[in-house]
């Protein structure tokens, strides 16, 4: 059995999701991550183990994580999702789940008088049903460990900005979906964290043919959400801005 604890975090192919697995290597955890396209999160993968998890923040806590296992597959597929499952039972453990995988839905962002059906549909089963029933599958793990779950939500949960309204609705979902379980789950830790404007693939798709590159890199937040994972600060919604460790 593993003595480093375990993240899962899908979507870790690129973007936020490879950002986060990056520093919680560093900070000791042993990660499964997953994405669709096979051979990008096989170069990921191939990047962290290189990596070798590097030193931990706090050298006596652990030692350095980097122990990487890749799954490609979709969130939506049950039989990928029960794969994860068995990844994490063979890892001994699971002390965080990230359900970082999103979509941004239609894009040029529609109205929402104009929302593809289909795609509204599509959205939600990628941001909100997965997320949900892959926690379902995961909490007898996570429970075992002591775990904490983190879901990866946005502003547009919050705010109306004209053209959001799908991807917003299904983030705005997840939000109240994490509130609830974090009241049914006092005993794990379940966050819910808007990681600001980033420079990613998914924020192009929103803003087609702009340059965005005045947007932070996806690790210039890690450091926040390395905060609430290892101070384990209480269950709630979270904004990485406000979670960025003061320099002393
Ligand atoms: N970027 C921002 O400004 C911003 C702001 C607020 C919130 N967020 C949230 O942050 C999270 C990460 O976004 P990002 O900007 O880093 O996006 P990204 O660069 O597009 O990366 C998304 C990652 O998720 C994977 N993925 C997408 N759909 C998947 C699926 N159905 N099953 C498995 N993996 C899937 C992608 O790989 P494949 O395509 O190969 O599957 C990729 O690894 C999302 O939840 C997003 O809503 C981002």
């Amino acid at each position: 059995m593993t003595v480093n604890p375990t993240a899962l975090i899908t979507g870790a192919s690129r973007g936020l999701g490879r950002a986060l697995a990056a520093g919680l290597a560093r900070e000791g955890f042993d990660l499964i991550i997953d994405a669709r396209d096979a051979a990008a999160l096989d170069a990921a993968a191939g990047a962290l183990r290189a990596a070798g998890g590097g030193a931990p923040a706090d050298p006596g806590a652990h030692r350095p994580g980097g122990a990487v296992t890749a799954l490609a597959g979709d969130v939506t597929d049950p039989a990928h999702r029960a794969a994860l499952l068995a990844a994490a039972q063979a890892a001994g453990r699971l002390d965080l789940l990230v359900n970082n995988a999103g979509t941004l839905g239609a894009s040029p962002l529609p109205a929402l008088a104009d929302y593809p059906p289909d795609e509204l549909r599509a959205a939600f089963e990628v941001n909100v049903i997965a997320p949900i029933v892959l926690t379902q599958l995961l909490l007898p793990v996570l429970r075992a460990s002591g775990g904490a779950v983190l879901n990866i939500t946005s502003d547009a949960a919050v705010e109306a900005y004209a053209g959001w309204g799908g991807y917003g609705a299904a983030k705005a979902a997840l939000e109240q979906a994490s509130n609830v379980l974090a009241a049914e789950e006092p005993a794990l830790r379940v966050w819910w964290a808007d990681p600001g404007d980033l420079r990613t693939d998914m924020h192009q798709l929103a803003f087609p043919g702009e340059d965005i590159s005045d947007r932070p890199e996806p690790a210039a937040v890690v450091p926040a959400f390395v905060r609430l994972v290892t101070e384990r600060l209480p269950s709630g919604r979270y904004r990485a801005s406000h979670l960025m460790p003061v320099a002393p």
